[in-house]
């Protein structure tokens, strides 16, 4: 692996993204930039690498561009952007993606012992089906069964059909925000909406039913007054503690 020297990079990237709300009508803007962004995007640590988010483009030329940005309330940070990108989570995709991670293994391990082949394709044909699975009742089983192992030994607690739900936003949420720093390197500016009305845009984007919404974000060259007064975080000593 290569060593990475330039950090000074990265943290001002990291200091210099801003959520901005107004972004100008007039400066060029290369859209080309959001797909590289994306594609970065999709190199984001996620849940069992199963990849089970979507990302959709709306550009300004779009016809849906301006109703989209009256179903994110009228968000100047919707109206105003130059293109927005709905990010998506797709439950409903694990099968497809969990065969997908079993022909990579397939291909990957090859030559490997093959103690460590059957190991890595137990995960996906045995493990990840029961996280996804959805049966009647299926969601209180898993409970119980992880409440009688955690009697023995250490067991993930976090196996409800809403923590999967959770899973695929956490994942999808580092996906976005690799897509915001992306861009931000890109000298564009970006804002993160959960201020939209999700079944309508769902209806408009024409979705499938599984598919929830993770957050929209509005992109663009930020003005000036886009950026609504200046940085605030709570001090560190609130938020970071040492064990
Ligand atoms: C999940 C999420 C949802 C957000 N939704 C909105 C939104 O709907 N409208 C908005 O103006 N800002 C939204 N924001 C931006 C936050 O208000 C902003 O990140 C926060 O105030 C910190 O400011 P900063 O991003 O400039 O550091 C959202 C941010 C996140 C992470």
């Amino acid at each position: 692996m290569k060593e990475i020297t330039d950090e000074i990079g990265f943290f001002e990237i990291v200091n210099e993204r801003r959520s901005v709300r107004i972004f100008d009508q007039e400066s060029p803007f290369d859209h080309q930039v959001v797909q590289k962004c994306l594609e970065t995007a999709m190199l984001a640590p996620n849940s069992s690498n199963m990849q089970l988010w979507e990302f959709y483009r709306v550009p300004e030329t779009s016809l849906l561009k301006i109703p989209l940005s009256k179903l994110c309330m009228g968000q100047k940070a919707g109206t105003t952007a130059r293109e927005l990108v709905v990010i998506v989570v797709r439950r409903k995709l694990w099968k497809s993606r969990a065969k997908a991670n079993l022909e990579y293994i397939r291909e990957c391990y090859r030559d490997a012992d093959p103690k460590k082949l059957k190991r890595a394709m137990a995960y996906y044909k045995n493990l990840v089906p029961k996280f996804y699975s959805k049966y009647p009742f299926w969601s209180i089983i898993k409970q119980i069964i992880a409440w009688f192992v955690g009697l023995k030994r250490p067991m993930v607690r976090q196996v409800s059909s809403c923590d999967v739900r959770i899973s695929l936003h956490k994942s999808a949420a580092l996906a976005a925000m690799t897509f915001m720093y992306g861009m931000k390197a890109e000298g564009y500016d970006t804002c993160p909406m959960e201020g939209f009305d999700s079944k309508k845009v769902k209806k408009l984007l024409n979705l499938p039913k599984d598919a929830e919404i993770n957050m929209i974000i509005g992109c663009g060259k930020g003005l000036p007054e886009g950026v609504y007064g200046r940085r605030f975080r709570v001090p560190s000593e609130q938020v970071i503690f040492k064990k």
